[in-house]
């Protein structure tokens, strides 16, 4: 086993002395958009609405408008779209699309459950983008059931490139990626959510409320 190994050793000895030298490092670091970010378009203005009395703290914006969207742009390598699942009695979803391509039906609530996600979940995401601008876009998903949509976080990943020009350490790792940083911290996916009835109440309410002013 160890003459097997030997010529590997020596090969990872020799790149771990060699690449720090002359490559770049890529760092992929996950950036959290908040619902309440500027930089979401939501469309009509005034349909979608912001609900911020989870009792966890967790916030997100919804709608129950058939003809809304939201639109956000970032300059990124993967994106992920986060939601807190809603209870069974709330059906909720959407159609997400990225750079005007096709659209693809997306869950954003828990048959099986009757309270709120206790943590986010990724119920969509796109990975391998180039590293260039792109446009993530949430619509109505038109399934006869669905009562809203949830835009509750967003991530995306930059991919940032530093120079590595300094040979100081060689340790194997130096040449690799840097995973698993974020620039978070406000929020995490530990946060837990307490069933909050006054919140399924409240947007009930809006609905109805929405539906009689047709
Ligand atoms: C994203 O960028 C494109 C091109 O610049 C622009 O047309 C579009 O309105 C932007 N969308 C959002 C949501 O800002
Ligand atoms: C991204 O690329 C890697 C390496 O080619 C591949 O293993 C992975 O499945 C790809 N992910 C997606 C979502 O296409
Ligand atoms: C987002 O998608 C909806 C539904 O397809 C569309 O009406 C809207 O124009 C799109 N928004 C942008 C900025 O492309
Ligand atoms: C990207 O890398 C540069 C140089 O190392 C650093 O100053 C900057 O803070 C990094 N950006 C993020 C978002 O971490
Ligand atoms: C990716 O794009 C960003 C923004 O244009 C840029 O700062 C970064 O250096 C790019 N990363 C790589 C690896 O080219
Ligand atoms: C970014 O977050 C997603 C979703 O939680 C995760 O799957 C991915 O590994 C993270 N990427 C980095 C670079 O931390
Ligand atoms: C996660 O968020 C909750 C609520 O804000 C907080 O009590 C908890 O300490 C946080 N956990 C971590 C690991 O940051």
């Amino acid at each position: 086993m160890f003459s097997s190994s030997l010529p590997f050793l020596s090969l990872l000895s020799f790149f771990s002395f060699v690449i720090p030298s002359i490559v770049e490092v890529h760092a992929a670091i996950n950036v959290t958009v908040d619902n309440s970010d500027p930089g979401i378009l939501y469309r009509p203005l005034g349909s979608w609405s912001l609900d911020d009395s989870y009792d966890s703290g967790a916030t997100d914006h919804f709608t129950g408008d058939q003809d809304a969207w939201a639109a956000f742009n970032f300059t990124g390598i993967a994106v992920y779209y986060l939601v807190h699942l809603y209870p069974s009695s709330l059906p909720t979803g959407g159609m997400i699309s990225l750079d005007g391509g096709p659209a693809v039906a997306v869950t954003m609530w828990n048959p099986d459950r009757d309270s709120y996600g206790r943590q986010w979940e990724t119920v969509w995401s796109a990975a391998n983008l180039t590293n260039t601008t792109h446009m993530l876009n949430v619509s109505w998903w038109p399934n006869q059931l669905n009562q809203f949509i949830s835009l509750d976080t967003i991530m995306y990943t930059i991919d940032n490139e530093t120079d590595a020009t300094s040979a100081g350490s060689a340790q194997p790792t130096a040449s690799g990626a840097d995973f698993g940083s974020s620039t978070t911290s406000s929020s995490n996916n530990t946060v837990p959510i307490v069933y909050s009835s006054s919140s399924n109440y409240e947007k009930l309410r809006r609905l109805q409320l929405r539906i009689l002013l047709r």
